[in-house]
């Protein structure tokens, strides 16, 4: 919908979270990933309306209260506060809370739900079935695994009461045809096919009361009934933009974008739509379900005691560094590993190492070569249209990944404009430019530098918080970078002349005290400016850092489901280490084992598609060839490379 001010809408949604106990990493995933697309849409000049909150109602939460000898609605709100506070420390931009107990969406629940009875879509029967109370929801027998829950797996209870039904059979074969008429209603694709075979197997009618708890939405005109805690819930998407008639509602419904987890997509895309079309409201554009972020153990939850709470990873590595692993790590859509070691991994290479270095070698240079004033560029060379072209591809990629709902790829290609400006540093030698007095052609070196770090920030702003800011104020742009505009993401905006103002390095490195004094426990921030990385050398110290060792190779084998990596055992004389490398398609593993090869061995272990690689073995490369690094004579295993 186009605005009076012209402005595209863009109407977007997390679930609403239980209060049930305070939110882990898993919860913070999704609404990250909310928060990122709504400002993403808002920096390409949409007009986004961002709607999060809280599903307060339903046994489970009943329960609970219970338990702790509380009623539900005292036992709720610290929680409902904690998880407040907690978007407000990942500086989540809702622009609506919505809370299901209170009036406004309780008033419109239950005309909903009264209105679906005048005209038959709900009618009264009696239920007799299975209930998962963890995932509050009504199971069949042929759908059940064993007498668990499908979706959780835990325990189901019999339940047998009166109660009302909504017909979801009646809607099947509409709702079927609509899924298969918009390919773009369920994404990822796999989801779409799960529910086609899930509509398809059988649509029953929808039990939609309960008489055995009394935490709940009363049926307005049978009150010995509260309304189903689903059917409660999804209505939220339109009750806080006032359906059926308030402004919000005319202006912002349908739903651009409900971003649930994959466990939820049933209740987005078959029991609302059907709610909805009862209703003759037109049905969300998009709803997205993506996957479980998960440790190793497997699932996270209370009773296994291995819940990641967000707030102890902000306070211990940083807002930006966690927004930024959860944003990057994952292929959105996909399920994937959280470890301790992939975010300090994430850290160490992509800010501290890519973006972080660059900008600090950046302001060096132009602190040591232009008394710290951003130059007037020259006529442009070769690498400097190569590096020009980069920008426009990044920003390019950026806005196509962000269109496919893919974050990971989205930061990828923000990333690549960083690292071909880190290869424009190698490529120009500024320091040599320098020596040679070529002053003109370092001064658009420098400049195209600024103005791609320029480039960088402010496309960065839709994912990170506080780095774009820094990067805004070290190269002494004027304005308020989160002020900047789509238009602003185009080459050529740094004005020359301009003060840079070097400061701290914006993600220090951080060593792992496990791997500095060989005991389990905090990783540390370390590290400081380094005086000499205004040129183009390290000292012999930092490169002493590079514990590197000639290993032999033991076994090697493909790693499931790549055609690039293989996972090798390599001895270094005292241990064995597991080792994975992108080398499947350069050698056999057949022809890998004996031989002697260089192993960096003391890098951070990372997960790569789920196997631990604990190092890593160098290789030379050019073009597409590749060729391990080897000794030209017999040494024993354990040699240091010097
Ligand atoms: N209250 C319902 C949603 C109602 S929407 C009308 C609910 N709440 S929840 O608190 O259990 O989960 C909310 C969201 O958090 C879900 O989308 C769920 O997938 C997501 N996640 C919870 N744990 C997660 C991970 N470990 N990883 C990724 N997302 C996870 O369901």
């Amino acid at each position: 919908m186009e605005t009076e001010k012209g402005a595209k809408t863009f109407y977007l949604t997390t679930p609403i979270y239980y209060p049930s106990d305070n939110l882990h990493i898993g919860h913070a995933y999704t609404t990250v990933a909310a928060d990122a697309i709504a400002r993403f849409k808002r920096l390409q000049g949409c007009d986004v309306f961002f709607l999060t909150g809280t599903d307060e109602h339903g046994q489970k939460i009943e329960r609970k209260a219970r338990e702790q000898g509380k009623e539900p609605a005292e036992f709720i709100e610290p929680i409902v506060e904690g998880i407040k506070d907690l978007w407000r420390l990942l500086r989540i931009s809702y622009d609506d809370f919505i809370r299901t107990t209170e009036q406004r969406h309780k008033e419109i629940v239950q005309r909903i739900f009264a209105r679906l009875y005048d005209q038959g879509d709900i009618y009264k029967s009696k239920y007799e079935g299975w209930y998962c109370t963890p995932c509050e929801t009504y199971w069949t027998d042929s759908k059940l695994e064993g007498k668990k829950c499908p979706d959780c797996g835990r325990e189901v209870e019999w339940v047998k009461e009166e109660a009302y039904f909504l017909r979801l059979s009646k809607y099947a074969d509409r709702m079927l045809k609509y899924i298969e008429d918009n390919p773009g209603f369920i994404q990822p694709e796999s989801r779409r096919n799960e529910m086609v075979s899930f509509i398809k197997s059988g649509l029953e009618d929808l039990c939609v009361s309960r008489t055995t708890l009394d935490w709940g939405i009363p049926v307005p005109f049978d009150p010995g009934h509260v309304i189903y805690v689903w059917f409660d819930a999804v209505s939220n998407y339109i009750t806080a933009l006032g359906y059926p008639d308030k402004d919000r509602f005319l202006r912002y419904w349908p739903a651009d974008l409900h971003l649930v987890g994959k466990e939820i997509v049933r209740f987005h895309t078959i029991i609302w739509p059907i709610m909805l079309m009862a209703l003759g409201v037109p049905l969300p554009k998009r709803v997205f379900g993506h996957g479980w972020m998960v440790l190793e153990s497997g699932k996270m939850s209370k009773s296994k005691g291995n819940v990641i709470d967000p707030r102890v990873l902000v306070d211990k590595y940083g807002l930006d560094a966690v927004r930024y692993f959860l944003l990057r790590e994952i292929p959105f859509g996909a399920d994937g590993f959280y470890s301790e070691e992939a975010l300090i991994n994430r850290i160490n290479v992509d800010l501290a190492n890519d973006l972080g270095n660059l900008l600090s070698r950046t302001t060096a240079m132009i602190e040591k070569y232009t008394c710290s004033q951003v130059p007037e560029p020259g006529p442009e060379g070769p690498e400097d249209a190569v590096l020009k072209e980069t920008a426009r591809k990044a920003i390019a990629g950026l806005e196509r990944s962000m269109e496919r709902l893919q974050l990971s790829n989205a930061l990828a290609s923000i990333f690549q404009l960083v690292n071909q400006s880190n290869r424009y540093i190698e490529e120009t030698s500024p320091w040599d430019l320098h020596k040679e007095g070529q002053s003109e052609r370092l001064a658009t070196v420098l400049y195209n530098l600024v103005e791609s770090l320029r480039i960088t920030a402010v496309a960065l702003t839709p994912f990170l918080m506080e780095t774009p800011g820094k990067i805004w104020q070290q190269l002494g742009l004027k304005g308020d970078v989160r002020q900047q505009t789509w238009q602003d993401l185009e080459w050529g905006g740094t004005q020359a002349g301009i003060k840079i103002c070097r400061g701290e390095p914006i993600f220090p490195r951080i060593l792992n005290q496990e791997q500095k004094t060989g005991q389990k426990g905090k990783a540390q921030k370390v590290g400081k400016p380094r005086p000499e990385e205004a040129g183009n050398t390290i000292t012999i110290d930092r490169f002493q850092e590079v514990d590197m060792r000639l290993v032999k190779i033991l076994e090697a084998e493909p790693v499931q489901g790549t055609d690039r990596l293989l996972k090798l055992r390599v001895d270094l004389g005292e241990e064995t280490r597991q080792v994975v490398a992108g080398i499947a398609q350069h050698y056999s593993p057949e022809e890998l084992i004996g031989k002697m090869v260089v192993l960096v061995a003391n890098l951070q272990p990372v997960r790569i598609r789920g196997v631990e690689s604990q190092g890593m073995i160098l290789a030379a490369t050019k073009g597409a060839a590749l060729s391990l690094l080897t000794v030209d004579r017999d040494l024993e295993r354990g040699a240091r490379i010097k």
